[in-house]
C-alpha cells in the first residue's frame, strides 16, 4: 500500500545522513549546500531557526540545483507554507499537529513529522505515515529506545536527531526501523565562520560511507 512517507523515501534515496543546518549568514547558504552534495550528501534540512533561514532555502532551491532541499524546524502552518513557497522539496517537523498533518495531505512537499510517544506514532500510522522524526534521539532514550518500538510499532520507521555525531551513527544505522539519521555535525559553525567548505565536504564525505539504507 502506498504510504505517505513514500515521496520522502524517494528524496533521500538511501541517504544515510542527512545534515540539519542552522544558516546565520545568507552567503553561506549556497557554498555549504554545493560542499554537502560535493560530499555526497546532496538533501539537505535547513532549520527555520534563523533570521535568513526562508531565503537560504529560496536561494539553494534556486542555485544549488544538485541538492535536495527540505526545510526544519516546522512548527505551525504558517512555517509549512513559507518553507513550501520557498521551495523546500521536504519537510521536517520535530513533532504533528493535527493542523500540520491536514496541511501536508495537500502539499507536493514531502512531510517528516515527528513522534516520540506511542501514541503519537499510532497517529502517524493512522494518517499512512510509515517514516517518523526522532527527536531529540540521545536525550530521549537513543538506540535501546527505538530498538524497542521495532516490535510493537513494524510499519514505521524513523529518522533520529539530536546528539548524534560520527562516534554513534553507526550503532543507529545498524538498526533496521532507521532509515536515515539527522545531525548537524557535518556542518560545525567554526566551518562555516571560516568558510571552510573544504572541511564540510569532507566531513559529508564521511557520513555518507555510512551504511545506507533504503
Ligand atoms: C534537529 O533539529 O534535528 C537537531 O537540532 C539536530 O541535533 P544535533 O545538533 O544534536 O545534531
Amino acid at each position: 500500500m502506498a504510504s505517505r512517507s513514500d515521496v520522502l523515501v524517494k528524496l533521500l534515496a538511501g541517504q544515510p545522513v542527512v545534515p540539519v543546518l542552522k544558516i546565520d549568514r545568507l552567503e553561506d547558504a549556497v557554498p555549504l549546500a554545493r560542499a554537502l552534495a560535493a560530499g555526497g550528501l546532496p538533501a539537505i534540512e535547513i532549520t527555520l531557526r534563523t533570521r535568513v533561514a526562508l531565503e537560504a532555502i529560496r536561494k539553494v532551491a534556486k542555485e544549488v540545483p544538485e541538492a535536495t532541499v527540505g526545510a526544519g524546524t516546522i512548527l505551525n502552518v504558517r512555517d509549512f507554507e513559507n518553507v513550501e513557497r520557498a521551495g523546500a522539496r521536504f519537510v521536517v517537523s520535530p513533532g504533528q499537529t493535527p493542523d500540520l498533518l491536514k496541511r501536508a495531505a495537500t502539499s507536493d512537499a514531502a512531510f517528516l513529522p515527528g513522534a516520540i510517544t506511542p501514541a503519537e506514532m499510532m497517529t502517524l500510522l493512522e494518517h499512512d505515515y510509515t517514516v517518523a522524526k526522532f527527536f531529540p534521539a540521545e536525550q530521549a532514550g537513543g538506540v535501546p529506545f527505538i530498538k524497542s518500538l521495532a516490535s510493537p510499532f513494524a510499519g514505521l520507521s524513523f529518522c533520529p536527531t539530536g546528539g548524534i555525531s560520527m562516534k554513534n551513527a553507526g550503532d543507529y544505522l545498524a538498526q533496521p526501523n532507521i532509515v536515515c539519521i539527522g545531525g548537524s555535525w557535518v556542518a560545525p559553525d567554526d566551518a562555516l565562520a571560516a568558510g571552510d567548505w573544504a572541511r564540510v565536504t569532507k566531513l559529508a564525505a564521511e557520513a555518507a560511507a555510512l551504511r545506507a539504507k533504503g
